[in-house]
């Protein structure tokens, strides 16, 4: 296994560099990937940038000039769901693009001329993901929960209620919604790359979120991506 490791910011993967040996960094378009050992998986770590064209572009260059075999998304979102709490964590069992709509050519949210609307991750990775959230969250205060599901990706931060129970309409088992996943997802579903998307809840997608996620991704996400990183690989 080669593994690529993608969040979209700095505080979402700090720790996770530092923690790599036998470092070795490349700039390419745009971008630092840092190839290294993480407790003895082979890894490369990179921040994408925020939303869906960013993502996209990172994760291809990671399968096409660094050759990983295996993806990782790890991040922050917003939650979609009433019981998906600040401080849970996501696991996505599939990915769907919120934004995407070529109707009437196509459904909404199909991507156009896949017959896809929803791109399911990896059942391998996402069960180590989870389990390895699990035992990470066992240790933490306030009894976060983790929840495996459908996870909706735009280019769209979402800080109105209104906006997101209309999103909840069209897509009820909604339990989250980010800027990244299921462009990553389309890329490795097009590239056969397996891939996991895990993400922790930084705010409730309503008015408060830009202030909550700001507070969260500062003193709690890189934390966690650490922690379940950590777990995940050591049990690899
Ligand atoms: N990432 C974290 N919170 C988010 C939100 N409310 N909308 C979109 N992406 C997010």
């Amino acid at each position: 296994m080669r593994l690529g490791i993608i969040s979209a910011l700095a505080e979402e993967q700090n720790g996770l560099i530092e923690a790599m040996e036998s470092q070795h960094k490349v700039t390419h378009g745009m971008r630092e990937y840092t190839e290294g050992k993480l407790w003895h998986i082979d890894a490369v770590c990179v921040l994408s940038r925020i939303g869906k064209v960013a993502a996209a572009m990172t994760a291809s260059i990671l399968v096409e000039k660094f050759g990983v075999t295996h993806i990782v998304f790890t991040g922050v979102a917003g939650s979609g769901d009433l019981g998906v709490r600040v401080g849970d964590v996501v696991i996505a069992d599939s990915l769907v693009q919120h934004d995407m709509d070529a109707s009437p050519l196509f459904p909404r949210f199909e991507i156009p001329l896949t017959g896809l609307s929803r791109i399911a991750s990896d059942r391998d990775l996402t069960r180590q993901l989870a389990a390895a959230a699990k035992e990470f969250l066992e240790n933490e205060s306030g009894n976060p929960q983790t929840h495996r599901g459908l996870i909706a990706s735009g280019d769209q931060f979402i800080n109105k209620r209104a906006q997101l129970s209309a999103l909840k309409d069209a897509l009820p088992e909604l339990l989250a919604v980010e800027m990244e996943g299921a462009a990553v997802a389309q890329v490795c579903f097009e590239l056969g790359i397996p891939f996991g998307v895990i993400r922790t809840i930084s705010d409730n997608a309503n008015e408060d979120a830009a202030i909550d996620f700001m507070h969260f991704v500062q003193t709690v996400a890189s934390r966690y991506a650490y922690g379940i990183l950590k777990s995940f690989c050591q049990n690899r």
